[in-house]
């Protein structure tokens, strides 16, 4: 198995209901082909975490990097996993009076921990946001995370 990490630059922004739409045809689709990971939506920028076998992930790549509602695709991490981070699809977005834990510092309004220069940072970024993001969802899932989840 694999997993990639990215992040990119939605074209236009999105609202509860395009997010809600994307959110329904990724997740059947991805369970139709053994994938699970994340999106985040935040002020015009995704991270998207994607895991299961090597030929679906780097198909469903593809698809994504042709997808015009975003731009400026850049993958963070590609690596070969030995286990799933993410069970389950999730997905957030901007959590309105829902109780939740302090993104780590630097996530609270963008993703610019994820756009540094340094791989080592970048890697630790990612794993840092992986891990928040599961216990977020954990703690107490938002709407689009609840129907997110298979
Ligand atoms: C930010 C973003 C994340 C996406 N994530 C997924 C996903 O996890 N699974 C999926 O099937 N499609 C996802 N899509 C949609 C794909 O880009 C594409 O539209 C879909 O796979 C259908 O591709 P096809 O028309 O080539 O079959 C995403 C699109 C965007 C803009």
């Amino acid at each position: 198995m694999m997993s990639i990490s990215y992040v990119s630059t939605a074209a236009a922004p999105f609202d509860d209901e395009r997010l809600a739409d994307l959110l329904t045809q990724s997740r059947r689709s991805n369970h139709a082909n053994d994938l699970t990971g994340m999106l985040l939506y935040r002020r015009g920028r995704f991270f998207q975490v994607i895991e299961g076998p090597q030929d679906a992930v780097e198909h469903l790549m593809d698809a994504i990097r042709r997808d015009d509602r975003h731009s400026d695709v850049r993958i963070l991490l590609s690596e070969r996993i030995d286990e799933r981070r993410f069970t389950e699809w999730t997905m957030g977005y901007e959590p309105i009076g829902v109780p939740t834990s302090p993104a780590p510092e630097g996530f609270r309004d963008t993703f610019d921990d994820l756009e540094s220069d340094d791989d080592d940072a970048i890697i630790r970024a990612v794993r840092e946001l992986t891990v928040w993001f599961r216990a977020r969802t954990l703690a107490g899932a938002t709407t689009l995370e609840r129907e997110g989840s298979r």
